[in-house]
């Protein structure tokens, strides 16, 4: 995984038919997604319940790319190893998820993945300071986790700012996590982020036999956010 920040699309499986993700992770990718978001859910952090690392496991041989998997869980640490083997890319937890966030960004980087800290809404982008070293992307929640189709929280563009100006030259990525679509992603491209995260607004109007529609909608979300740059 090289460090470049031109705009990723990354669609969100969350929104993919559950009994297909293989199909649907590899029509996505055939689509033009950059990487694939996988959000795991627990019931508890979130109130919602998803999948774990066996099905992570079973996804994986047909992702060619970056699997991208969003921890929505507490605790994180003791599943850690299980998403590595699993062969995620990149393992991203929350900072509100436990109070030793700084041992499981090391854990999660002992165990031979890219690092993702992610904020929740109400999060201040002073609670990633002191591991700007140790992570390989900010998450920036732009809806409250746990559910896809949710309306786009607009207070969090001026977070993306700040967080964009505290990261400066380190190779970290600003990633946008929900209700990204192409309104809300040229609004987020300006402010710095490079990774968006769509679930509903890639898989409307498509399906597996018939992932045009994907295409489409990837490159719309790209274009708008890729205009902000002319
Ligand atoms: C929310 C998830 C998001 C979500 C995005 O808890 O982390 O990845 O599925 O879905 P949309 O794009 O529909 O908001
Ligand atoms: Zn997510």
């Amino acid at each position: 995984m090289s460090f470049d920040r031109k705009i990723k699309i990354a669609p969100s499986i969350l929104a993919a038919d559950f009994a297909n993700f293989g199909a649907e992770c590899a029509a996505i990718e055939a689509q033009g997604a950059d990487w694939v978001h996988v959000d795991v859910m627990d019931g508890h952090f979130v109130p919602n319940i998803t999948f774990g690392p066996a099905t992570c496991a079973a996804i994986r041989p047909h992702i060619k790319g970056v699997m991208d998997v969003h921890l929505m869980i507490a605790p994180v640490d003791p599943y850690i190893e299980g998403f590595a083997k699993a062969g995620a890319d990149v393992i991203t937890a929350h900072v509100e998820a436990g109070a030793h966030t700084h041992r499981t960004l090391q854990a999660i980087r002992a165990a031979g993945a890219k690092s993702g800290l992610a904020l929740n809404p109400g999060t201040p982008v002073s609670e990633v300071e002191y591991y700007l070293d140790m992570v390989d992307l900010i998450c920036v929640m732009t809806v409250n986790p746990g559910f896809g189709g949710q309306k786009f929280i607009h207070s969090q563009i001026e977070k993306v700012k700040q967080l964009r100006a505290l990261i400066g030259d380190r190779p970290i990525h600003i990633e946008i996590d929900g209700g990204v679509d192409p309104v809300t992603a040229p609004l987020v491209a300006a402010a710095g982020a490079d990774v968006l995260v769509a679930g509903s607004a890639v898989f409307k109007g498509g399906s597996v036999s018939n992932p045009a529609p994907y295409g489409e909608n990837i490159r719309n979300i790209r274009a708008a956010a890729e205009g902000v740059w002319a």
